[in-house]
């Protein structure tokens, strides 16, 4: 099998070929979850924790959802509430789960390189579900699955990344992962919302969304993340909408059969039109969330098998 990884922690660890292992699987997740019967048994008997030290809606429903699909025990821990808030270091209150023997383990926290710190301490395979501004593995891959289902391919696509790409993890995945894959990638925003060195990422800047737009296959939107920003990085959200919000205006300069997609939360009328967010024809913002279950089942999987196989081996 090519995919031979304990954890899942980002993009940059994976090779071509494995993102296509873990694509293909999704394919068949998704069938699954179409199915009205939609139970799998890739994880009966495992036990998955949940550890969310940062909100989240969609990526926390969508890993329970897809860890219950498949058999596992699944916890969620109100981290909020946990005793980090009474002084308890990340590590020991990972230690204090790993005694509990869970097998997988979720993590999104605020600090990027946390997840990977935690992943050395523990026993079992974690899967980052985002870290700072650093990864986002399996929106990455869930968008991935959404553009070749839609496309037919992943690669040799134009694709525009558009907004705050300097605080985005997704941003920073997708380079990486649409990158591996051989697209052409354009990143379009302010200045003042790009990462430093971005010229070493091989991708063409704009800042003006009709240039950056014209011919592309596939539009990814991002939300402004103020709970990353110290500081006024733009002047004012009508003008952003004005210059970076996507409307049916700007989207003409793209291909015709472009698609729009967007990871959520969505700010309507800030970053996007929203009668354009949901417009069929070209929004695959909904498939997004349906592979994202599909992609996280397929992860999860994957890891388990890997688990049981070093087992085995002992
Ligand atoms: C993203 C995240 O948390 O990084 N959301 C998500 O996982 N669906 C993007 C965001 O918060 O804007």
């Amino acid at each position: 099998m090519t995919f031979t990884h304990r954890h899942l922690l980002g993009i940059e660890y994976l090779r071509p070929e494995e993102i296509i292992t873990l694509l293909d699987l999704a394919d068949d997740y998704v069938k699954l979850n179409r199915a009205a019967e939609k139970h799998g048994a890739a994880l009966t008997g495992l036990t998955q924790i949940n550890m969310f030290f940062e909100n989240s809606t969609r990526t926390q429903a969508s890993f329970e959802l897809a860890g219950k699909r498949l058999g596992a025990d699944v916890m969620n821990m109100a981290m909020q509430a946990s005793s980090i808030s009474k002084g308890e270091t990340l590590i020991d209150t990972a230690m204090t789960l790993n005694a509990m023997h869970p097998d997988l383990l979720i993590v999104r926290h605020p600090h990027s390189g946390a997840v990977d710190l935690l992943a050395q301490k523990v026993n079992c395979a974690v899967l980052n579900a985002g870290d700072g501004r650093h990864e986002h593995p399996t929106q990455a891959l869930l968008d991935a699955l959404t553009i070749r289902r839609a496309k037919g391919r992943l690669h040799r696509l134009n694709i525009a990344i558009c907004g705050d790409i300097a605080h985005s993890r997704v941003a920073r995945s997708n380079i990486i992962l649409l990158g591996k894959m051989e697209n052409r990638i354009r990143l379009i925003g302010p200045p003042t919302l790009m990462p430093a060195g971005i010229n070493e990422f091989g991708v063409e800047v704009f800042d003006d969304m009709r240039h950056g737009l014209k011919d592309v296959d596939v539009v990814m939107m991002l939300r402004l993340q103020r709970e990353r920003m110290d500081g006024g990085f733009i002047p004012s959200e009508r003008e952003y909408y004005h210059r970076y919000g996507l409307d049916a205006d700007k989207l003409a300069n793209a291909k015709s059969d472009t698609i729009v997609m967007h990871p959520g939360p969505m700010n309507r009328g800030v970053e996007i039109d929203g009668t354009l967010a949901d417009d069929i024809n070209h929004s695959v913002i909904q498939e997004q969330v349906e592979m994202g279950v599909a992609v996280r089942m397929a992860a999860m999987d994957l890891l388990a098998r890997n688990q049981r196989s070093v087992r085995e081996a002992i």
